[in-house]
């Protein structure tokens, strides 16, 4: 994941222009993986009610934000982003504002009276309403859908893909989470865990084949913990009929499916819970060399006590052995992780123990946070937010500065190797060169040569900053 999955990446969605169309809209996403997908999902369903996906604000009749509520932070950035909004309302009477996501699902009918700017909230589960709730909002009337859907899944949607770069692409496989994480809003934003059908999954990565797509991404807060067993929450899994518990799919026989049905293309997913990860996940990433051997496992802490008051239902002990697996079972295999700094009651020896963690598995990078109350949460119903802000943030920054010895450290062990590389785009800092990604996520400059997005090419790295290879190109590769 070279995306911080929880902070705005500034992206701005584009479609191009469909025949017929008569109005415009703009989407902007903040956020994981999961809503810039869930944008896609939007654009497809507002393409068949005529709209065309544009670039700029000034254009539209309507703007969306697609938002995040994972930390205050996240959700201020969206109502100072709403702020600016009010000059292009005052431009044009008719353009509508609507807020998708996380915060519409947290603030409800909330919103419209706070932001006045606001006319449409519409959450995670109920995108398919979108159409009904444009008339409404077109007619002056309260538009806000935040149902919670057990069922929806979006499965019957071929997603727009936007400012895509024709290479990589996202497919959702489960919605929601079940795990109720004390630190986390997503499970009250996002609803209960649903598995996506096989068959539709399956469909979609085929169209994205077909279409010279390279990469794809299984998308799910929690992916391990996919069941498919002809629909329905996981819970219920055990009322289900004795032939669809027989026939049920789980997350390692998908990951198998999907590898054998796409033997050209590079397959990730994200993310990975270590209480739910199974063996059987990491002997398939093992046996097919399509799958990316890269795992993002969040920990948030090192220290038992902690864990257990953060509801991750695993120990210290459980998740260094969880390692030792990966590290026997897929060598070179990169790992990340997640990491929370001063939640509640964290003592300075419960702080240590998360650093010994990091240097136990030495993870080639980080997402790293100081922890947030989030209104409604168990910890924020029974735990005092009694860490210091001051405090919090000198333990996340002794947290990043450990993290960027060990990438660097683990960069420096590919100079010299000849990795095979997926081009994805041009550098950032080098119109020169390309930036394209490893099988373990780690991304790789190099000159342009006579290569194309979308080649594997095997690059000999000869440099190395702790976030970036740099290499020069020795061919195509035969490989993925
Ligand atoms: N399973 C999800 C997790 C979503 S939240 C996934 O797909 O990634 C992403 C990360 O945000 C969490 O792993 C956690 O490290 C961080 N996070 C969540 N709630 C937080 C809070 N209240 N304060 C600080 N960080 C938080
Ligand atoms: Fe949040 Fe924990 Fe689920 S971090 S998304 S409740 S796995």
């Amino acid at each position: 994941m070279e995306k911080n999955p929880n902070q705005y990446n500034g992206d701005v969605l584009v479609v191009p222009k469909k025949g017929n169309t008569t109005k415009q809209v703009y989407i902007e996403s903040y956020g994981c993986q999961m809503n810039f997908a869930d944008s896609e999902v939007v654009a497809a369903i507002l393409s068949d009610e005529g709209y065309q996906t544009v670039g700029e604000p000034q254009d539209a009749d309507l703007i969306l934000l697609n938002t995040c509520s994972i930390r205050e932070k996240a959700e201020q950035t969206v109502r100072n982003r709403l702020v600016h909004l009010k000059t292009y309302k005052k431009n044009n009477t008719a353009l509508k504002v609507g807020v998708l996501g996380c915060m519409a699902e947290r603030l409800k009918h909330k919103f419209l009276e706070e932001e006045k700017i606001v006319d449409i909230v519409v959450g995670p589960d109920a995108y398919k309403d979108l159409p009904n709730l444009l008339t409404e909002a077109e007619a002056n009337r309260e538009a806000v859908n935040v149902l919670l859907s057990k069922e929806e899944t979006y499965g019957d949607i071929a997603p727009v893909r936007l400012q895509s770069n024709g290479v990589t692409a996202f497919v959702s496989i489960t919605r929601g989470c079940d795990n109720m994480c004390t630190f986390c809003v997503v499970p009250f934003t996002r609803g209960r865990e649903r598995s996506r059908d096989p068959k539709s999954i399956l469909a979609e990565i085929q169209q994205l084949a077909d279409q010279g797509f390279k990469e794809i991404t299984l998308l799910g807060q929690n992916v391990d913990s996919y069941l498919w067993y002809g629909g329905g929450l996981k819970k219920d899994f055990t009322k289900a009929s004795s032939l669809q518990q027989q026939t049920a799919i789980d997350f390692a026989q998908l990951l198998a499916l999907v590898a054998e049905a796409q033997p050209k293309m590079r397959i990730r997913f994200s993310t990975s819970n270590p209480q739910d990860m199974s063996i059987d996940v990491l002997h398939t990433m093992a046996k097919y060399n399509n799958i990316c051997k890269y795992i993002h496992l969040p920990v948030q802490s090192g220290n038992n006590r902690i864990l257990k008051k953060m509801n991750r239902l695993h120990t210290r002990e459980e998740y260094m052995e969880l390692i030792d697996n990966v590290r026997n079972i897929i060598p070179n295999c990169g790992l990340s992780h997640d990491m929370i700094a001063g939640f509640p009651t964290e003592t300075e020896e419960e702080h240590q123990d998360t650093l010994s963690l990091m240097d136990y598995v030495k993870y080639d990078f980080g997402f790293m946070f100081a922890y947030s109350e989030r209104p409604g949460t168990l910890a924020a119903r029974k735990f005092e937010d009694d860490i210091p802000e001051a405090t919090k943030k000198r333990r996340l920054n002794e947290i990043i500065a450990l993290q960027q010895q060990h990438s660097a450290h683990r960069t420096q062990q590919f100079i010299g190797t000849t990795p095979t590389v997926l081009i994805e785009k041009s550098s950032r800092k080098s119109a020169e060169h390309w930036s394209g990604r490893t099988t373990q996520n780690t991304v790789v400059v190099f000159p342009k040569e006579n290569y194309n997005v979308g080649d594997f090419v095997q690059v000999k790295i000869v440099d190395a900053t702790a976030a970036t290879l740099i290499g020069k190109p020795l061919g195509l590769s035969d490989e993925i």
